[in-house]
């Protein structure tokens, strides 16, 4: 049965005058419900752009990304675009994207490998280091009074390194990355350090837009195993490996002990299969990938211990580090959104592999993920479809007024004590989802960290829940 809605009143969000009532009205974590507004009101999305984006650490590039010194991306934190960069000593940097002088965009390249950034407008030059070096007729047009020493490039406040990831804030008051991870480095890990040399990124990044607010697809892969069966039925039906027909992937019974979706994470999120094989279900065929979880179980085991070793490296898992970054290892694909207002999002997918995996392996990895997860992926456009229509339903007058609802099996939480955080039976109950909308709104409404709560388990979470 659906709760009552309650009818927002149209004073407050519409007229651009967000209040904090209007946030508590947004979300009620206990009953699962949404307000439809959260995904076409600009008010709203400026807010998630200064208190979500502008403070939270953002996934910016993998280290194989940038091995060499002058190795440098452009991508985005929030609409901010950023240039990470490698420096001389092999340190980063992550820098603002644009000219000091009159605002331009320093550097269009995606990637490449630079001493200097020149800007293309009146030439200003500025190191590697964001030091501005060189201003065209310094003498002349400056009479030598420019100090150069205050317009190098804007840094963010804080970078660091999750195992191969480079994270950024621009919150110098963000806790660490570490801290900001918490317990979800436990899941990470099932994919960042199983093997000894760790992940790499193969082939290039596929970047798509899509008329979609950057919260659905998030909240879609965080928890959403209940549309597997239905959206994905043909995708499902023609992808799946026949040889693997056992495996637990696609299983719907809400009582499915070998799966369970994880959350309470700080936001972040975990859903996965527990059966050591079911990540390899969607390959045509599968045997290489078996070959290889086979050869290296036992290896994984001595790195990860015997529950993550057998239960989890090679299932289907979906990680969710809030608020932008998905991977689901064994699909093999690494994904970051980028927002571009309200009803719009840059989505960048990639192959992530072990390093250590054998070349056969990794090129089907590369072509699978374009089969399934790619611009023209089976999947993909499943999900497109949807997550554009719950967009353009967020629109109308009378239609964004009303509620949505992910409360599906309120109730079901628990503590397991070989899974950190707070656990759920099965693939399908939309926990994870409302623990990322709860999260939404503690960042939304909290002025510093000091307001946002941190938990890694139930028992945590029940003690921080606002009243
Ligand atoms: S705007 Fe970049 S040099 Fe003038
Ligand atoms: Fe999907």
């Amino acid at each position: 049965m659906l709760l009552p809605e309650k009818t927002l009143e149209a004073h407050d969000v519409f007229a651009g005058k967000l209040t904090m009532d209007d946030l508590e009205t947004l979300i009620d974590f206990k009953t699962g419900r949404q307000k439809r507004i959260i995904y076409s009101d600009p008010d709203i999305y400026q807010l998630e752009m200064e208190k979500i984006f502008g403070r939270c650490w953002l996934f910016l590039a993998h280290d194989c990304q940038i091995g060499n010194p002058g190795d440098f991306i452009r991508t985005f934190m929030g609409e901010d675009e950023v240039l990470v960069v490698r420096q001389k000593d092999y340190s980063v940097k992550a820098f603002l994207n644009t000219c000091t002088h009159r605002g331009n965009r320093l550097c269009k390249a995606d990637h490449g490998n630079k001493k200097s950034f020149v800007c293309n407008y009146h030439g200003w030059g500025f190191g590697s280091d964001g030091k501005l070096n060189g201003v065209p007729l310094e003498a002349e047009a400056y009479y030598n009074k420019l100090d150069k020493s205050k317009y190098g490039l804007i840094e963010v406040a804080q970078l660091a390194c999750y195992k191969g990831l480079i994270f950024a804030t621009f919150d110098k008051s963000a806790p660490s990355l570490e801290d900001y991870l918490g317990e979800m480095k436990w899941y990470l890990d099932i994919w960042l350090d199983a093997m000894p040399e760790g992940t790499e990124l193969i082939g290039t990044a596929m970047k798509v837009e899509l008329p979609i607010n950057w919260k659905l697809p998030v909240e879609n892969v965080s928890g959403d195993g209940y549309h597997l069966g239905w959206a994905h039925a043909g995708a499902m039906t023609v992808s799946s490996s026949s040889k693997l027909t056992d495996m637990e992937v696609g299983n719907t019974s809400v009582d499915n002990s070998a799966a369970v979706s994880v959350a309470g994470l700080n936001g972040h999120a975990v859903l996965a299969a527990l059966d050591g094989k079911s990540g390899y279900a969607f390959y045509p065929d599968p045997e290489i990938a078996e070959n290889y979880l086979g050869k290296n179980r036992e290896n994984v085991i001595d790195r990860l211990g015997e529950y993550r070793g057998k239960n989890m490296w090679g299932s289907q898992i979906n990680l969710t580090v809030f608020p932008n970054l998905q991977m689901l290892p064994g699909l093999n694909w690494f994904r970051v959104y980028h927002p571009k207002g309200p009803g719009k999002l840059e989505m960048w997918t990639w192959a992530m592999v072990d390093k250590e995996m054998p070349e056969g392996l990794k090129s089907m990895i590369l072509n699978n993920v374009s089969r399934t997860f790619g611009p023209a992926g089976l999947f993909d456009n499943d999900d497109g479809d949807n997550l554009q229509a719950i967009t353009e339903q967020s629109r109308g007058w009378r239609t964004k007024q009303m509620d949505i609802y992910t409360n599906m099996a309120i109730g079901g939480e628990h503590s397991r004590k070989e899974l950190p955080g707070v656990v759920s039976n099965g693939l399908i109950c939309e926990q994870n989802q409302r623990y990322i909308y709860r999260r939404w709104q503690e960042m939304m409404r909290a002025n510093n960290w000091s307001g946002i709560p941190t938990y890694n388990s139930l028992e945590e979470a029940r003690a921080t829940e606002a009243g």
